[in-house]
């Protein structure tokens, strides 16, 4: 099995096989969505729940059609509908959400480390949307897909990841995936929201956009994210927008063939300009349309492939149990319990990556 993890937390520490099974089964799902009737039973009987502390209008109706297009029930919780209103912690909305048994739970959350925190205290898989500035790991594939659709590989290319890198959990999550692709990543913006240390996840650091972009075969714009911003980082959106907006000419400096990408929402005329996002370089609604298909993948993988999963340990246990003098069945057990695949069932918290409030 090419991803036997038991959730889907984060892109660091996935290796290159791993991702790349990731995309070629979201490849393989595109043409579902490209039917008439977008259906299939994959999923048929299982519940996938939407826990969204956050806005969001992408990322959960992409979840939410990705499961439905795998015959999947889904359930939406927001913030606001939960609990969690009443004080209630994440922890105990969790558990008692896991005692409705579903079989998947996809949880946005302002806090870095809440995805982790619910993978520690439920027993289905957890599927990470965004966890404050942390990791957002569907939106880093769904790049990384369009991104190969487009150049036919990621190995080699040079990605300019431009505006509010500090609080941005889709440039944190592009950096571990584009590096273990390969990929040369540059994080453009300005010093403030550009910290030095981002040196050490590897990333080169510009502070001036048109040297940021310039050769560059991919471009990547953030939004400035100042629901997450405490603190003034440049003295006002009209000078930010002066520097760093992404103008035709900017885009002139990049190779002839450089594609440009946006994970949405898009604030025109201060990270892009209309021209820009509208224009013949941007893969902007190819993003989307991959997100449900990398969606689709991410279930499959993590809830209709536990089944078979499980189907195989049965029977093994049962060969076992027939005969336990069995040359292989010590072989066997050992494998169950450490070798193969499986990442521990307890991941590691964020560490440097992770920004803002963490959890415990
Ligand atoms: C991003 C997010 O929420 O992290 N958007 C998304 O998921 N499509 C980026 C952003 O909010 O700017």
């Amino acid at each position: 099995m090419l991803f036997g993890r038991p959730h889907l937390l984060g892109l660091e520490g996935l290796s290159a096989e791993e991702i790349t099974f990731l995309l070629d089964t979201a490849e393989s799902f595109k043409e579902v969505s490209e039917r008439e009737i977008k259906k299939v039973p994959t999923l048929r009987g299982r519940t996938v729940i939407n826990l969204f502390f956050e806005s969001s209008t992408r990322t959960r109706t992409s979840f939410e059609i990705a499961a439905k297009r795998l015959s999947a029930d889904t359930v939406n919780l927001s913030a606001q509908a939960s609990s969690a209103s009443k004080g209630e912690t994440l922890t105990d909305t969790a558990r008692n959400l896991a005692a409705m048994r579903p079989d998947a739970i996809v949880v946005r959350h302002p806090s870095a480390g809440a995805a982790h925190l619910l993978a520690r205290h439920v027993p289905c898989p957890i599927i990470n949307g965004g966890d404050g500035a942390h990791e957002h790991p569907t939106q880093a594939l769904l790049d990384l897909l369009t991104i190969r659709e487009r150049k036919g590989t990621i190995s080699g290319l040079t990605v300019a990841i431009v505006g509010d890198l500090l609080h941005s959990r889709v440039a944190r999550s592009n950096l571990f995936g584009l590096r273990t692709m390969g990929a040369k990543v540059r994080f453009v913006g300005p010093p403030t929201l550009v910290p030095r240390d981002f040196a050490e996840l590897g990333a080169e650091l510009v502070y001036d956009l048109h040297e940021g972009v310039h050769d560059a075969d991919v471009i990547m714009m953030l939004r400035i994210q100042r629901e997450r911003m405490n603190g003034r980082y440049f003295a006002s959106l009209d000078e930010y927008s002066r520097l760093f907006c992404l103008s035709a000419d900017a885009v002139a400096r990049a190779r002839r063939d450089v594609i440009i990408l946006h994970p949405g929402p898009m604030n025109r005329g201060v990270e892009i300009s209309s021209t820009v996002a509208d224009g013949p370089y941007s893969v902007i609604m190819d993003q989307v349309t991959n997100g449900v298909a990398v969606r689709m993948a991410v279930l499959y993988v993590l809830v209709g492939r536990r089944k078979d999963a499980g189907a195989e340990e049965r029977a093994e246990h049962a060969e076992h149990e027939e005969g336990e003098d069995h040359p292989g069945a010590s072989d066997r057990a050992a494998e169950r319990t450490g070798g193969g695949h499986a990442a521990p069932a307890t991941p590691n918290p964020p560490g440097l990556a992770a920004r803002g409030r963490e959890l415990s």
